[in-house]
């Protein structure tokens, strides 16, 4: 078995488009052929991390027994599970639609595991129509994701869908 350095990164002063495609790039190079969720979502989780600035949370929510239960991510430690139709991840997941809110504290019900998070992108990982995740991205600056960042993360969920 090949032991190896992972050295992904993104490119200085590059496009946003740009950005996103070479995350999802990553993301599939990192996790082809291995077999192993966790693995793959920690390192999703550390890619996320890398490629965008201004975050201080990147991971995943997994849909287990009908609830959201905390899986790989970077950031503080974070509330361990969160009830279908509860908080941001928990509205991405009940209605399997991208959650993108500008200001959490005008999001009703929102959980707040770090106080420094302002603005918040959580995104439904779909798997033949059902909801198996949801990847929740948290920045400490006001309405910090936009659209642009809603679908390159929509389109690396698409794309991890049956490795996580
Ligand atoms: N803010 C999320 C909870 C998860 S933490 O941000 C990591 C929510 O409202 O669902």
């Amino acid at each position: 078995m090949a032991l190896k350095m992972f050295s992904f990164a993104p490119t200085p002063g590059q496009s946003k488009a740009d950005l996103h495609a070479d995350l999802t790039a990553a993301a599939l190079a990192l996790t082809d052929g291995e077999p192993d969720a966790v693995a793959n979502m920690a390192n999703v989780a550390a890619l996320l991390w890398e490629f965008l600035p201004d975050l201080n949370w990147a991971g995943f929510y997994r849909m287990v027994a009908g609830e959201l239960v905390l899986g790989p991510f970077i950031g503080k430690p974070a509330c361990i599970r969160i009830p279908l139709g509860q908080g941001v991840c928990g509205t991405a997941a009940r209605t399997a639609q991208t959650q993108l809110v500008a200001d959490v504290h005008a999001f009703p019900g929102h959980i707040a595991c770090d106080a420094a998070s302002r603005s918040e992108l959580v995104v439904p990982v779909l798997r033949d129509g059902t909801v198996i995740a949801v990847i929740d991205l948290d920045s400490p600056s006001p309405a910090r994701f936009d659209d642009d960042d809603a679908r390159g993360i929509e389109t690396l969920a698409q794309a991890i869908a049956t490795r996580i």
